[in-house]
């Protein structure tokens, strides 16, 4: 199984704000679609409230504490722990927010990042992470945005 997280950063580490993106870029909301079509999708709750749905051709886990939380086309999961074991062996896509990165983090293979040339207002970030422990395996610069693959290389 591999897990990967999957972001849009901005230049100063934020992702999100008041529940939503700080930054609409259609490439990316692309991109991001054609990498998990066909996977696992784990998300906190407040990143599904602020999507609103489950993605249609995506196994969609939610992560929340409230024992009574269910919505019709997503499976529940009250730890990540638990999120992370219903992979199955396959790819398995963490796709935020800030919470659940921060968590996901210290399990992750691999990094796919959007690295976005703004710096926006906000109230979510990305975790710092040390990059001397992953490789850059892809960068494809575009214009205001650059896609990135990181893939660990130092042991956890
Ligand atoms: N730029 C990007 O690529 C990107 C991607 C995704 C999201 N975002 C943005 O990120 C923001 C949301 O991030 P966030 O950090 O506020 O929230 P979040 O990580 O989406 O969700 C947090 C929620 O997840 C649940 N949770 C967290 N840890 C848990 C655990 N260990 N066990 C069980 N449940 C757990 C809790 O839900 P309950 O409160 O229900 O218990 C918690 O309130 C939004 O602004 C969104 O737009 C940006």
């Amino acid at each position: 199984m591999t897990i990967i997280l999957i972001a849009a950063v901005g230049s100063n580490g934020v992702i999100g704000r008041d529940n939503d993106l700080p930054f609409r870029i259609r490439e990316d909301l692309q991109r991001f679609k054609r990498l998990t079509l066909g996977h696992t999708l784990v998300m906190g709750r407040k990143t599904y409230d602020s999507i609103g749905r489950p993605l249609p051709g995506r196994r969609t886990v939610v992560v929340t504490r409230q024992s009574d939380w269910s919505t019709p086309g997503v499976e529940v999961a009250h730890s990540l722990d638990d999120a992370l074991k219903l992979a199955d062996g396959n790819d398995l896509y963490v796709a935020g927010g800030g919470e659940i990165y921060l968590q996901a983090l210290p399990h992750a293979d691999r990094l796919e990042l959007t690295e976005v040339d703004q710096a926006p207002e906000g109230d979510v970030t990305f975790p710092v992470f040390d990059r001397t422990a992953w490789t850059e395996t892809a960068r494809e610069a575009h214009d205001g945005y650059a896609f990135v693959t990181l893939d660990r290389t130092a042991p956890r």
